[in-house]
């Protein structure tokens, strides 16, 4: 986090325009309509069992769906059984507003802004939008929607077997010309299979890299609409004058705002674009979450995961260390992550529901992560690095971060919050789930 934010988090609350939280929720574009269908379309997957909303389901704030999942390992199977990534899956709604990767001079050293991802590695060099390039990746993932090929998607989004899923059709959007390919008679029979090789002559081999380009910038499209990013909390009717907080979410605001220091990074102030505050500018930093014990990426077999339980998530650093004008800033960001936005952050299904917070779900509820920030630095180190949350507040320690490089230090670790102001960030927090609509599941 940078100085000068600290600054903006003060005044930010008098600047906020109110322009989207006046728009109708559901109404979407033919673009957007057409990136909603591809977005919940389980058939875009090698067994044909797996959409994004699978992972990012509007009902639990665009996350995790699966109260069980949360409250263990944190990450979600992928369409082939068995294999796993190794994260936690963000809320991919606010993404899109996330500037395109960049760095800028700040103090002497470089301060890396933007891209989607935990680490920044959908950078929007390629689409123009961070959010469009992270489109691509899920479907080849091999743990995640692991399909063989790029045509396995562009035949599935031309040819849908479920054709009422598809109201609006990608060549009413983008031409007949974007689905004019001639298939090979196996196209199907090669989708199925983890190496499936779909054969194409060069010229069709091009039309599929752009209609590709076009799939992943409609998700993009669905994903920048008001019925993903609706603006609509509680905490937006309060800014524009609609509705009033309670004398404890204003005491928690203020905290956020204050005492505890959250809004230097997770900011009140303008969106890039103007938008209303997105509760992150968009850096990294390393907050020191431990390991998650429970992480099903540590028992992956070693073709994907070499260091098994020895594995240690480099965050921003590694990411940085696999690009040439960047590797020299790898070291000092080691172990920095992405700031996540905290709209829709408590957004869940029932009381007993659970949500798992951090980039590998670590933490299980809001207050716990608001204690670790209070208590990280005053608290004494578990006797184990791998201690699950539930047994480091039985034991009354914290386990040592996943990496202990890079900590941040001055923004949080002995905040001095008292129990009763923890609990009034938490109230605070829950302010800023969105209304849900209809087509949410
Ligand atoms: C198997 C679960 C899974 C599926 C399926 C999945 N995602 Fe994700 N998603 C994740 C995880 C995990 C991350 C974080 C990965 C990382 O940072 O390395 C993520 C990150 C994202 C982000 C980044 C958000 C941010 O602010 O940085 C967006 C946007 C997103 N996914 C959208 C999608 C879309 C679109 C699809 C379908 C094409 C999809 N996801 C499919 C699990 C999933
Ligand atoms: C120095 C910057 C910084 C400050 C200050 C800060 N955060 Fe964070 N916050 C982050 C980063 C970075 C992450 C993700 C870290 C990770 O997962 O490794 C995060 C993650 C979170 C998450 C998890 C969200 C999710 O979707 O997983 C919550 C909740 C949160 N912060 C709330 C707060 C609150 C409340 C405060 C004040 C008590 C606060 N933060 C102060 C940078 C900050």
């Amino acid at each position: 986090m940078s100085n000068h934010l600290k600054v903006l988090a003060v005044s930010a609350i008098a600047l906020i325009t109110v322009a989207h939280a006046s728009q109708p929720e559901t109404t979407l574009s033919p673009v957007e309509q057409l990136g909603r269908s591809i977005f919940f379309d389980r058939q875009l997957s090698i067994n044909r069992n797996q959409s994004c909303a699978v992972c990012h389901a509007p009902g639990v704030g665009w996350t995790g769906p699966d109260s069980d999942i949360n409250e263990t390992g944190s990450v979600y199977e992928g369409s082939v059984g068995g294999l796993f990534g190794n994260r936690k899956p963000p809320a991919s709604s606010y993404a899109t507003p996330s500037p395109v990767f960049h760095y800028v001079i700040e103090d002497n050293t470089a301060l890396f802004i933007g891209g989607n991802f935990w680490d920044g590695r959908a950078t929007g060099e390629q689409l123009g939008n961070p959010a469009a390039d992270q489109a691509k990746g899920p479907f080849l993932n091999p743990v995640e929607q692991a399909l063989p090929d790029i045509a396995c998607v562009v035949y599935r989004v031309c040819n849908p077997r479920q054709p009422d899923n598809y109201p609006v059709k990608f060549t009413d959007v983008w031409g007949a010309e974007a689905c004019n390919i001639n298939w090979p008679l196996n196209v199907d029979e090669a989708c199925a299979q983890t190496d499936g090789a779909v054969m194409l002559t060069d010229v069709d081999r091009l039309k599929v890299n752009s209609t590709y380009d076009n799939i992943a910038l409609t998700i993009a499209a669905f994903e920048d609409s008001t019925v993903v990013n609706r603006y609509s909390s509680k905490f937006d009717a309060y800014l524009a004058g609609k509705k009033r907080l309670t004398r404890k979410e204003m005491t928690g605001l203020n905290l956020f705002t204050g005492k505890a220091k959250c809004a230097n990074c997770h900011v009140l102030s303008e969106g890039p674009g103007g938008e209303p505050p997105l509760f992150t500018d968009f850096t990294y930093d390393n907050i020191g979450v431990p390991r998650n014990p429970d992480n099903p990426w540590y028992s992956m077999p070693t073709d994907l995961n070499p260091e098994g339980i020895n594995w240690i998530d480099p965050g921003l650093g590694g990411f940085l260390a696999t690009r040439i004008e960047y590797a020299q800033f790898a070291d000092e960001n080691y172990g920095k992550h992405k700031v996540p936005t905290l709209r829709n952050v408590d957004k869940q299904r029932g009381r007993n529901f659970v949500k798992a917070f951090g980039h590998n779900g670590y933490f299980k509820s809001l207050k716990n992560i608001v204690h670790f920030y209070n208590t990280r630095d005053v608290k004494p180190a578990c006797p184990d690095i791998f201690t699950r949350e539930i047994d480091a507040l039985a034991m009354n320690c914290w386990p040592a971060p996943e990496i202990t490089a890079n900590l941040n230090t001055d923004e949080m670790g002995n905040l001095g919050l008292t129990d009763k102001e923890e609990d009034a960030i938490v109230t605070f927090l829950k302010t800023l789930s969105d209304s849900s609509i209809d087509s949410d599941r």
